[in-house]
């Protein structure tokens, strides 16, 4: 639906009066009549790295959600101002690790007497304080655009420990299970899912003593949707379909797709393809109907059988984008995200251990 042409003029105008002082920050999956006020559009990794790499602006209007906006709290000077539009707008993966369960399955590893083994890594989808907990504990963040990178980094932490490393991996068991198993040649046996709903994550110490990646039991309810019989559907009724997918996919979806990556290299891989070319793309539905926009000499087709928006993701819309932005103009910072001083001080070291990886 187009935006409302009144709330578009206020938002220029308060942006027009906000000039320099403001940055706004888009994920891929926000609303068209968001994006269009995004000064960088961009993945998780992305937006981290340019909300780091704007030491000038006095305000970050991060339009997405809030392990995001945290994240770039944590990675600017303590006088910028981080703003969310809607402090509704979460993320129910994020939410499927709380530090209390995290510290619980770390004593349990310890237990187990692997804790000298274990190398922790947080997905950029979690709050502050679990990537507090991985900075603390000698582990990093990963994205998806970097957890290959991540987890290498990881296995060669503890070159001493007779066995290698082992790496315990939250919250989004498929991102890490993905990673491993297809592009790093681990198999699924050394893969155990850790559940925190149950004694000791549901698992026996032998088989914990036995893994190689110890997964959260964690997932994104919008990715989890898509699912292989329409991969499968979609090949039968399409010549030479192309499937791409986000790694938060499920293992089967991910390995029955051509190609899997992150938002970021969806889009570059959209925009590269051959005209004519047919694709199905697995992620957010916002950003599949804005590829399918720009590219109309591109047969693209979503890969679900309904609508797939993130709920929390579709929470920053234009009226919250407008009542912030025109708070700022009038000199009231809303909706700031802050992050505590010693968690943030714990956190920045996962993060740039991130930020250090290579390539
Ligand atoms: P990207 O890192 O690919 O942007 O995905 C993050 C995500 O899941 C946003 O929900
Ligand atoms: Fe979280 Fe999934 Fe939404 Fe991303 S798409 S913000 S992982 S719920």
């Amino acid at each position: 639906a187009a935006s409302d042409p009144g709330l578009v003029a206020r938002a220029l105008a308060a942006k027009e009066a906000l000039g320099e002082r403001l940055f706004v920050l888009g994920h891929h999956y926000q609303r068209d009549e968001v994006i269009q006020f995004a000064d960088v559009t961009g993945d998780s990794f992305k937006l981290a790295r340019e909300a780091a790499a704007r030491p000038d602006a006095e305000f970050i209007v991060f339009c997405g959600v809030h392990f995001m906006a945290e994240s770039a709290d944590i990675l600017t000077a303590d006088s910028q101002k981080v703003v969310l539009p809607d402090m509704a707008a979460g993320c129910s993966m994020a939410d499927m690790a709380r530090l209390a369960q995290v510290e619980d399955a770390w004593d349990a590893l310890a237990a187990a007497g692997i804790a000298d083994a274990v190398v922790p890594i947080t997905y950029m989808n979690s709050s502050a304080d679990i990537k507090a907990f991985c900075g603390r504990n000698g582990g990093a963040v990963c994205t998806s655009s970097n957890a290959e990178v991540a987890l290498e980094w990881a296995f060669a932490q503890k070159p001493d420990v007779e066995g290698g490393a082992k790496v315990f991996f939250f919250p989004d068991q498929h991102l890490g299970r993905n990673t491993a198993v297809l592009q790093m040649g681990y198999s699924l046996e050394d893969c155990v899912v850790w559940n925190p709903h149950l004694p000791n994550g549901g698992l026996t110490v032998q088989q914990l003593r036995d893994a190689k990646m110890i997964l959260w039991r964690g997932h994104c309810s919008v990715h989890g949707r898509f699912t292989a019989d329409v991969i499968d559907e979609l090949r039968a009724t399409h010549a030479d379909l192309n499937v791409i997918v986000h790694p938060e996919c499920t293992y089967e979806v991910v390995t029955k797709a051509d190609l899997v990556g992150s938002t970021e290299f969806i889009i570059k891989t959209i925009e590269a393809a051959e005209p004519g070319t047919t694709w199905a793309i697995g992620t957010e539905l916002n950003l599949v109907k804005r590829l399918a926009d720009a590219h109309p000499d591109k047969n693209i087709v979503f890969l679900d059988r309904n609508v797939c928006y993130c709920s929390t993701m579709n929470r920053i819309d234009l009226p919250h984008l407008v009542w912030a932005l025109e708070n700022l103009v009038a000199g009231n910072v809303v909706n700031q995200i802050s992050v505590d001083p010693a968690t943030e001080a714990e956190a920045k070291v996962a993060l740039q251990r991130m930020l250090d990886l290579p390539g």
